[in-house]
């Protein structure tokens, strides 16, 4: 648990990072969902939801306390001190060492590996840590991107979850994939 003010990090490469969400990033992390909400709104059922700053303010601070709390962990993923997307364990089983892994990234900084290289990184630090040792990614069948992500990062596909998630008036089967670290 981060019991101080100061600021948690996850060091990605020279240019990437992930901070812990904080208030901080209120307006720069809602015009960022509102620029990607049309595109987002095709692979996630939130962004409907999204309406003024205040929603994005509540939604950063519930899962700040979750986060404090360990039962999800909520990080931005900045390049150069631009806000780039989000990086999430969305629920953690605590006592299964089991974390949920969810992620979106600004459309115009896809195809570049941003997302894989701050996914591995993020890996690395709660497993090194001993908090987290089974990494789960759960993903519409038809998401291709995401699918990629997992099979691109070591993960291995364990079945289908038949009519899973609801999306846009559909109930879609979603692939598990899981991540077993070591340490
Ligand atoms: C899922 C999502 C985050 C993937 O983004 P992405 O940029 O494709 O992911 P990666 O970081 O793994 O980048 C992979 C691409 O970068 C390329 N790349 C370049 N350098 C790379 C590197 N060092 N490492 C890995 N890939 C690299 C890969 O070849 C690949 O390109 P391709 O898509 O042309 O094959 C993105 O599509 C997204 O935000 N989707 C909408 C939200 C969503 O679906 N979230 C998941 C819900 S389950």
């Amino acid at each position: 648990m981060n019991t101080t003010n100061e600021e948690e990090i996850i060091p990605v490469t020279a240019h990437i990072e992930l901070r812990a969400a904080d208030e901080r990033y209120t307006t720069e992390l809602h015009n960022l969902v509102v620029k990607n909400r049309a595109y987002l709104q095709d692979y996630l059922n939130w962004p409907q939801f999204v309406g003024t700053e205040n929603d994005t303010r509540q939604n950063i601070l519930s899962n700040q306390m979750l986060h404090q709390r360990g039962y999800a962990k909520m990080f931005l993923i900045f390049n150069d001190n631009a806000l780039l997307g989000v990086l999430s364990f969305n629920a953690i089983e605590p006592l299964n060492k089991t974390g949920y892994i969810g992620y979106w990234l600004d459309e115009k900084h896809q195809g570049q590996g941003i997302l894989s290289r701050a996914l591995e990184a993020f890996i690395d630090y709660y497993a090194s840590r001993g908090e987290i040792r089974r990494f789960v990614i759960k993903c519409r069948v038809d998401n291709a991107a995401s699918n990629q992500v997992a099979q691109r990062n070591g993960f291995v596909l364990e079945g289908c979850l038949k009519e899973a998630e609801f999306l846009n008036g559909n109930y879609d089967d979603q692939n598990i994939y899981a991540r077993i670290s070591a340490s």
